[in-house]
């Protein structure tokens, strides 16, 4: 059993939490906080508590040293500061003695920050491929590692693996949240269970389709990897994108489970991706060799309602159409609906499809929005992730 922040006497402690605060910047804006907000709760207990936290995360990667302006978390402690109404105080460095010291000084219920772990990247690759010598440093800072990185979970770095090596560890609210949701409609799902796939190509998601396939009773597919299977079908799919390498897979999966994996009927066409160019919803079997499939129709839609409707357990990895543009957001938009009128455990996974379903409102109607992109995928697939072993193994 993996213990949580609730098993731990955290009063006068020093806690690191690893968070996963790899969020959307534009020239120093924060431009989608989700993974903040979502990581509160953990700071929040952890302050009440009593605890000394000390706050640690990656973001973005790194390559050169002209990359640490664009990545330091400066940015991202002054939002955490406004979220929770208190003083973060930020460390420019991410060891040393300007951290260490710091640390010696800090009172019960402060918090710091340290600079983005992935700044030890660039010597050696340090922070990414989990060097012993610095995760053994990062957990003397601390008496107790608190892992809430759900986000990073499927990466075995010093800051989340190398620390649970060294210290008692166990995770927080939103990595426990992650494991209940994923990890149950992985390995016993209330039925019927259906998924739905989307995204840009079959090749990331043939792991995850092949592991649902066995599970889920309907896979129902959108997104530009629909193109591919459609193309196994037996369709011309104009200039859709087609990735030729993966049409075998997927006819041999249409072969193999003929009533499990659920195709669009109709899609919105267009010659271009832009906002102002002409649409047109066709049949799959009439698209022009000139246009491009940039959503799912409304008869696709009202089919794959008909399968949601009946379904206790609904999962969604993966945007069903452009959404980013708004001409081709319908289905993505419909298909929320759908889902939230439904009696069905609703869990999102993908960067995408969460930004999508937190951007059109549809949020608090969800059960659970993940906030691992690469992580729900590879829960999906049935993987188990080092973040989660190294605390399995401490037992
Ligand atoms: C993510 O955004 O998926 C995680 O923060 C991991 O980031 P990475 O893909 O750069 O390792």
């Amino acid at each position: 059993m993996i213990r949580t922040i609730k098993d731990f006497d955290l009063k006068g402690k020093r806690v690191i939490i690893r968070c996963d605060l790899n969020v959307p910047i534009n020239g120093g804006i924060i431009t989608d906080d989700n993974r903040i907000i979502e990581s509160l709760p953990t700071i929040k207990y952890a302050v009440k508590e009593g605890a000394k936290v000390i706050l640690l995360s990656h973001l973005g990667r790194l390559t050169t040293n002209a990359d640490k302006q664009k990545y330091t978390l400066r940015p991202i402690a002054e939002r955490l500061s406004k979220l929770l109404d208190m003083k973060v105080t930020f460390i420019d460095q991410t060891r040393g003695e300007k951290v260490d010291h710091k640390i010696r000084e800090m009172e019960p219920g402060e918090i710091v920050l340290l600079e983005n772990t992935r700044f030890e990247d660039l010597d050696k690759n340090k922070e990414s491929d989990n060097d012993y010598v610095l995760g053994k440093y990062w957990a003397s800072l601390g008496e107790v590692f608190i892992n809430d990185a759900f986000g990073t979970a499927h990466r075995e770095h010093a800051s989340n693996v190398g620390i649970s090596e060294h210290l008692p560890s166990g995770v927080g609210f939103l990595m426990e949240k992650e494991i209940k949701y994923l990890n149950k409609a992985n390995t016993r799902p209330k039925k019927p269970y259906a998924v739905i796939l989307g995204g840009s190509k079959v090749s990331d998601k043939i792991e995850v389709i092949n592991n649902l396939a066995r599970k889920a009773d309907y896979i129902l597919i959108g997104g530009c990897m629909a193109f591919t299977f459609l193309k196994a079908a037996g369709f011309e799919v104009g200039k859709s994108s087609v990735e030729s390498d993966k049409v075998k897979y997927c006819r041999d999966i249409l072969d193999k489970y003929p009533d499990k994996i659920i195709l669009p009927i109709d899609i919105v066409a267009s010659k271009e991706i832009d906002e102002k160019a002409e649409a047109k919803v066709k049949f799959i079997n009439e698209f022009a060799e000139d246009e491009i499939g940039l959503d799912i129709g409304p008869a696709t839609v009202k089919l794959f309602k008909q399968y949601l409707d009946t379904c206790k357990t609904i999962v969604w990895n993966g945007p069903v159409g452009y959404f980013e543009i708004n001409k081709f957001s319908e289905g993505t938009r419909k298909l929320l609906e759908v889902i939230t009128n439904v009696k069905a455990t609703t869990i999102i996974g993908g960067g995408d499809t969460a930004s999508a379903a937190i951007n059109m409102g549809f949020k608090d109607k969800i059960t659970h929005i993940s906030t691992g992109g690469g992580a729900s995928l590879e829960m999906l697939e049935g993987r188990e992730l080092p973040a989660l072993k190294v605390l399995n193994d401490q037992k």
